[in-house]
């Protein structure tokens, strides 16, 4: 890409913006419409940032089709009504074989004799109508359904959209298209969100619409650029009168498809009635591996003539029918509410409910996370509540159903004191969450601290459970991590379902599992607020343990993502004197990670390699970075030449990466980078 200089010319300035743009574009397209990228990550990034600095500077280049305003632009004060361009109807619904072929009888009688029947057949996505309009294939206007007429003006939530074209592809395209689609959270986002909403100890998401929804309709398009939603287009509003539109449904599709826009790939054509079931039952079967949420299939009558000839009833078209999925919610009663003890404290309300089959399994447990969710749902115990099941996603309370509530119902209560051990429970001004201030002392927060510690992203112990850890505490044969390290096997043998074999196995695994890494071992520790990432960071900075147990507070809090609260949990731990002592028999117990002194420099992995940082890196020390790559034998070189084996691009990584690409060398970025060191036990 040429550089631009102060004398350049308008024309220049165009002309670089143009090739950004272009690169950019065509990037979106192959990563989330064809699901081909070709660029590393870094790159995009790169790119866009080109793009983002040259609009800062020549504001007059931010077109309304420029990929910028996929990072989201200025939030508004409300959403304006606007009308649909043609009524956006609804699906009337079947749920069985049986009024399927009803659905088939029922055109056949109104179409007479006809040669044949043929339909499109759709995932039935579980998110939120939209319809969006594009002017001579720009993207115009998005509007939600609302009420079918009048929907809210959501354009630029529309533009971050991940999957969606701000421009169509090609030239052949009518002056006004008015496409309609379904807007979803992919479900790998979804349990993401949830995963991040669980850990800061905020309520989950009971399924994926709502928050499509929720971050659809945000003032802030920036917030809805960071729940990377997706689109797929399912059908046309209006379109230009003298463009001529293929004239099956299946072909207008197609069409879509080649301006760009994406549409699920799982759509087929059947035949028959018979075919369109062959399809429900296919994807029922795929369903919970679909990387987006269905809760059924539409089948679409493929003839656009016989469509017209159909015609509507009420809001919904003859042509059209949803087969759904049995329900993933159910209606059940509030038997009782137990406090559970989490690992640091932290006191969890679990309903207990008469039993439901709810989407293939019987749920008699149900999280109410905390007393502002219990309060929000203003549940009692007795009421009848409706719960719901989605894939993997743990059971949830959606709602009480009122109407059935009578005077057994009775208000839930907060327990004053710990249920395990009795010391008094503390509520912390402006947080959800209740704690027993027990501490160690609390056998509950022992054994799963424990729990944590033995588990599979921490020291992953391999056939310790939860359910064996209970016992073991039970027995008093242990009371804090370090005590694994001590069993042997004659009380093992004792045990319940212990046997010779699993006692071995069961020692060989503790034994396993002091071979770790230091991220490993700082998450297994249980800090409050220290996950998985935090950890990985604090070792990266630390590169040791005593580092980080003498570290003081502006330390800590120098290192990216580490936030006050973060770090005086961290200093709370080490200052203690039972987590020291705990610590210290841990390594006395023979826990290890791999250090330089350690490895014969002959295996090291990268030896003989010679590799370049360049660029911000925004989460390692440069100075850690270059150790752990000369820990692996790597040298580590200011200049990129044609015996660089590797160059590592940070952010505004500038003329050595231009320099790699020119010379073809691999280049990776900070995360990718971050991988490797740990496949490489180097964090
Ligand atoms: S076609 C006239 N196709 O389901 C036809 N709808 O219950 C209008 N939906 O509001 C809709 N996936 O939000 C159609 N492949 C699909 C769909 C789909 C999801 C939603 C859509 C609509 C609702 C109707």
């Amino acid at each position: 890409m040429k550089k631009l200089k102060v004398t350049d010319t308008d024309q220049d300035i165009n002309e670089q913006w143009l090739q950004l743009k272009e690169q950019i574009e065509l990037h979106n397209y192959r990563y989330y419409v064809l699901d081909e990228p070709e660029l590393p990550d870094a790159e995009y990034d790169r790119l866009m940032r080109q793009l983002l600095a040259l609009e800062a500077k020549y504001p007059q280049l931010k077109t309304a089709d420029s990929p910028s305003q996929k990072v989201g632009g200025e939030a508004l004060e409300q959403f304006n009504k606007i009308a649909h361009l043609a009524p956006m109807l609804s699906l009337d619904n079947v749920f069985s074989e049986n009024e399927l072929k009803d659905f088939g009888k029922r055109i056949e009688q109104r179409l007479g004799k006809i040669s044949e029947l043929c339909f499109t057949c759709e995932p039935k996505l579980d998110g939120l109508a939209i319809s969006i309009i594009y002017l001579n294939g720009v993207l115009n206007t998005a509007v939600t359904r609302g009420d079918g007429h009048l929907g809210e003006e959501v354009t630029q939530n529309v533009k971050t959209l991940r999957n969606l074209p701000l421009k169509l592809q090609g030239t052949d395209y009518p002056e006004l298209l008015e496409i309609r689609g379904e807007i979803f959270i992919p479900r790998s986002e979804f349990e993401r969100l949830n995963e991040e909403a669980l850990q800061n100890n905020q309520k989950t998401y009971a399924n994926p619409r709502n928050v499509a929804a929720g971050s659809l309709r945000q003032l802030d398009p920036k917030i809805t650029a960071k729940r990377k939603l997706k689109v797929y287009c399912y059908s046309l509003g209006k379109v230009s009168d003298d463009f001529v539109m293929p004239k099956t449904h299946y072909q207008r599709l197609q069409q879509l498809k080649s301006w760009g826009l994406p549409i699920c790939p799982e759509i087929e054509q059947a035949q028959s009635i018979q075919g369109c079931y062959q399809y429900f039952n296919k994807i029922a079967e795929i369903r919970n591996q679909l990387p987006y949420e269905i809760d059924g299939v539409v089948y679409k009558v493929d003839n656009i003539d016989f469509q017209d000839r159909l015609g509507f009833v009420s809001r919904a078209p003859r042509w059209a029918i949803a087969h759904k999925f049995p329900a993933q919610e159910e209606i059940t009663q509030l038997l009782g509410v137990d406090f559970q003890v989490g690992r640091t404290g932290a006191i969890t309300p679990v309903a207990r409910l008469e039993p439901v089959f709810v989407s293939g399994v019987t749920v008699s447990n149900a999280t109410l996370h905390n007393m502002d969710e219990i309060n929000r749902l203003r549940i009692k115990i007795n009421d009848w509540v409706i719960i719901r099941r989605a894939g993997d996603v743990i059971p949830q309370i959606v709602s009480v159903v009122i109407s059935k509530r009578d005077e057994t119902c009775i208000d839930i209560e907060f327990p004053t004191h710990c249920p395990v051990c009795n010391a008094l429970i503390e509520r912390v001004e402006n947080e959800a969450v209740a704690r027993c201030s027990g501490g160690l002392f609390c056998s509950a927060q022992q054994v799963e601290s424990i729990k944590h510690f033995a588990s599979r992203k921490a020291m992953n112990i391999d056939g310790l459970g939860d359910k064996l850890i209970e016992q073991l505490a039970q027995e008093k044969l242990i009371q804090n991590a370090s005590d694994l390290y001590h069993l042997t096997a004659e009380p093992l043998l004792g045990l319940d379902r212990m046997a010779q074999k699993s006692v071995n196995n069961l020692l060989d695994s503790i034994e396993k599992s002091k071979s770790t890494t230091l991220a490993k071992f700082i998450y297994a520790l249980g800090i409050r607020e220290v996950g998985e990432t935090t950890a990985g960071l604090l070792a990266i900075h630390f590169a040791n343990l005593e580092a980080l147990m003498q570290a003081d507070l502006d330390t800590l809090l120098s290192i990216q993502d580490v936030g006050p609260i973060v770090a005086k949990h961290i200093l709370t731990f080490f200052q203690q004197q039972h987590n020291q002592e705990i610590v210290a028999q841990l390594i006395a117990s023979g826990i290890h990670w791999p250090t330089m002194s350690m490895i014969d420099p002959d295996l090291l992995p990268l030896k003989g390699q010679t590799w370049v940082l360049t660029g911000t890196l925004e989460h390692l020390n440069r100075q850690n970075a270059k150790e752990m790559l000369e820990n692996l034998g790597a040298k580590v070189s200011g200049s990129v030449s044609s015996k660089t084996h590797c160059v590592v691009a940070g952010v505004a990584a500038g003329s050595k990466l231009a320099k790699a690409q020119d010379l073809d060398i691999r280049v990776i970025d900070e995360e990718q980078f971050t991988q490797k060191m740990q496949e490489l036990g180097q964090l």
